[in-house]
């Protein structure tokens, strides 16, 4: 039987134009708004979102649930350990079937091989909501969360401090969509992939000292050190990251209007000190807040 026809995904920042991107987040501050407001905005009335979690989570889990709500439809968490996919379903036979049923799918897995596959084999928009590739939908809230605080990003220089990993992906990918500059201080064997690299080349410079990284920055931002499926290597992991703390003589280094942005969950004494975390010019909960809005509006321009 043939597979599906095109339609949009969102399995990456490079899947939307920056003028799309710009878009969105503008939708998702009015929805912000009307949300506030007590204003109903049903526009997904009888419209199914399935998830697919083979990773944990809390964020995104419940923004896209309290999402959906909101927007007059429905959703429903599907786990490996309670579907077929978990007693070896294929990954195309699922998509084929789930994608007859609902209107959109989310999937949080490991591998980006994965995600793609399943993309391929789907009649209705597929959501990246984490692989071990990148994060998307959090760059979309912190984005939002930027623009809300500081106005436009486009010119402006971020320091990622920490892991080349998923979400510093997601950095550099938005580095080239939103038009910033990215230095990443991370560690020797630790950088971000090459060929992911290679889409904003000209906008970052991986570098290894992260006090270097953050002078005069506008934006820093930080992440666990030790990612989901990546709990067998506590220990070398936390070795060769030492020196890399966010703390408050670094956040001192950069731009006096400086944000703090962590995609959470995140552990305090590691990648980042307490005090930075819980400081004014942290704004991580509205971030975390922002994923709901973000990912409401995502929702719409895939489905509505
Ligand atoms: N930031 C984020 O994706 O959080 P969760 O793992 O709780 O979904
Ligand atoms: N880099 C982290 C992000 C969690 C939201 C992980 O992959 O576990």
């Amino acid at each position: 039987m043939s597979d599906p026809v095109s339609v949009r995904h969102f399995l990456s920042l490079m899947d939307l134009s920056p003028d799309e991107l710009r878009a969105l987040i503008a939708r998702a501050a009015e929805l912000k708004r009307l949300q506030r407001a007590g204003t109903p905005h049903a526009s997904l009335q009888g419209k199914v979102l399935a998830m697919i979690f083979e990773k944990s989570s809390t964020r995104t889990r419940v923004s896209f649930e309290a999402g959906m709500i909101q927007l007059g439809g429905a959703s429903m968490f599907l786990s490996p350990r309670d579907t077929q996919l978990g007693r070896g379903e294929p990954i195309e036979d699922t998509a084929r079937v789930l994608s007859r049923m609902v209107d959109c799918i989310m999937i949080r897995t490991f591998d980006h091989a994965d995600l793609e596959t399943f993309a391929r084999h789907s009649r209705v928009p597929v959501i990246n909501g984490l692989t071990d590739m990148c994060h998307p939908c959090q760059l979309l809230a912190d984005m939002q969360t930027y623009f809300e605080h500081r106005g436009d990003i486009a010119g402006k220089t971020v320091a990622w401090v920490g892991d080349g990993n998923n979400m510093c992906h997601s950095y550099i990918s938005a580095a080239k969509q939103f038009d910033f500059s990215l230095r990443i201080a991370c560690p020797e064997g630790f950088d971000p992939d090459a060929q992911v690299l290679a889409l904003a080349a000209d906008r970052c410079d991986v570098m290894r000292d992260p006090r270097a990284a953050v002078d005069g920055v506008d934006l820093v931002v930080t992440d666990t050190w030790i990612s989901m499926g990546q709990e067998d290597e506590k220990a070398r992991r936390e070795r060769a990251f030492a020196g890399y703390m966010v703390d408050g003589s670094m956040m001192a280094r950069a731009h006096a209007d400086a944000l703090f942005l962590h995609c959470l969950p995140a552990y305090r004494g590691k990648e980042v000190a307490a005090d930075v975390l819980d400081a004014p010019d942290s704004v991580v909960w509205d971030e975390a807040e922002n994923r709901m809005h973000a990912q409401k509006a995502l929702l719409e321009f895939l489905i509505g």
